[in-house]
């Protein structure tokens, strides 16, 4: 029974970069296929601030075991680019889901979001839609990207 234990900042927790880029790597084929481990953990390492977009959440268990990751970013999403900022690279380790673990770091990126006075996250989801659905988020659009159809989502922070 997984026991969560703690959200920390990515800032915070940088050694665990390697794993997380090793996650990232395998979990999207096709959108990492041509980046390097290398060059992920770099973009890691861009994403580790404190009081600044971009940033990550990391969610640990009670023996400080990673369950999984998520990020705040104000770059644009191509496929909607008039919203944001995003909730991205949500990503619960598999031997830890199904237990709540993503509804977890998602409702911490709105929290860090209200704390940098970010008014609306936005995510886009296709696999994830009951996920956010069940964190109390709105499902407002539907747009092609990359060949399939992603739900836009959308929360107030405050
Ligand atoms: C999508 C993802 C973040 C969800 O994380 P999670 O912590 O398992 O989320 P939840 O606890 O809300 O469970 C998700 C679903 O998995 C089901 N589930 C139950 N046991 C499970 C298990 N052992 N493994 C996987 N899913 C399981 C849950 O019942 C739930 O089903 P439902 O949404 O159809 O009701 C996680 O599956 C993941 O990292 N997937 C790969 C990357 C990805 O798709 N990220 C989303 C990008 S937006």
């Amino acid at each position: 029974m997984t026991e969560v234990g703690s959200v920390r900042l990515l800032a915070d927790a940088q050694e665990f970069i390697p794993v997380i880029a090793g996650w990232y790597k395998s979990e999207w084929v096709e959108w990492f296929g041509d980046t390097s481990v290398d060059e992920i953990e770099a973009d890691l390492r861009h994403v580790a601030n404190r009081d600044r977009l971009p940033l990550a959440l990391l969610v640990f268990d009670k023996d400080a075991t990673l369950l999984g990751v998520c990020s705040i970013r104000d770059d644009p999403f191509k496929s909607y680019p008039h919203a944001g900022p995003w909730l991205r690279g949500l990503y619960v380790h598999a031997p830890f889901r199904g237990v709540g673990v993503a509804g977890l770091l998602i409702g911490a990126a709105c929290e860090h979001a209200k704390r940098l006075q970010i008014p609306k996250l936005y995510a886009s989801t296709q696999s994830a839609i009951s996920t956010f659905e069940r964190a109390g988020w709105l499902g407002f659009d539907q747009v092609p990207h990359k060949g399939q159809v992603v739900t836009i989502f959308a929360k107030r922070t405050a």
